[in-house]
């Protein structure tokens, strides 16, 4: 038990590492005062561009996929597992380095379905993008990711642990993005190519 709490607090660590934030502000950014104010990659291509965006974006995921392999490697139960994994995407919305403040889990969360379900987490990188790429909104692209995963989940009936976790991580990048979905339904929110700085 003291294995697996271990693996969980290093997990939540992991994906505490405020990627957007720190490289933002190594360029003279506050992240929080620019675009959305969103400590994640889609604010940082607005502010810095694609180069920086790209950066962020596969650390965060591989911060989700670290978190879930490292667990394995540690050979614990896959209920421990999917509790890393969850971890990593806590630690990024809720970072001790941004006063418990963060990102919305979008590229962490990916990182972690990817890894604990490939299969969910194609279906919904395939659906999310295709969304992005239809109405330039990443934050709708994201949300309906986030469905597709949650939906594949129930309707493979994957183990009970699985479906619970990548449930809940849906549920929490929705939340995370109740100001996004305010703007959309409002008609103000930003698109793709349109920068900020
Ligand atoms: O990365 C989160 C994305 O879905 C929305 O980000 O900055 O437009 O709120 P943002």
């Amino acid at each position: 038990l003291l294995l697996a709490l271990s693996a969980v607090l290093v997990s939540y660590l992991i994906g505490s590492v405020p990627a957007a934030s720190w490289l933002a502000h190594s360029r003279g950014v506050d992240i929080r005062k620019v675009g959305s104010g969103n400590s994640g990659a889609t604010n940082v291509l607005r502010s810095l561009g694609k180069g920086p965006a790209f950066l962020v974006a596969a650390f965060d995921i591989l911060k989700g996929a670290l978190a879930v392999w490292l667990a394995r490697a540690l050979g614990l139960p896959p209920e421990w597992v999917g509790l890393c994994g969850v971890a990593a995407v806590i630690g990024h919305n809720f970072s001790p380095f941004l006063g418990f403040r963060g990102g919305k889990g979008v590229a962490t969360s990916f990182g972690t379905i990817a890894v604990l379900d490939p299969v969910a987490g194609a279906g919904a990188f395939v659906l999310g993008v295709f969304t992005m790429w239809l109405t330039r909104f990443v934050s709708a692209g994201s949300i309906l990711g986030a469905l597709t995963a949650g939906i594949l989940v129930v309707a493979l009936g994957r183990p009970g642990w699985l479906t619970l976790v990548i449930l809940f991580l849906a549920a929490l990048l929705i939340w995370q993005h109740r100001a996004n979905i305010g703007r959309l339904t409002a008609g103000k929110e930003s698109r793709l190519g349109e920068k900020v700085r």
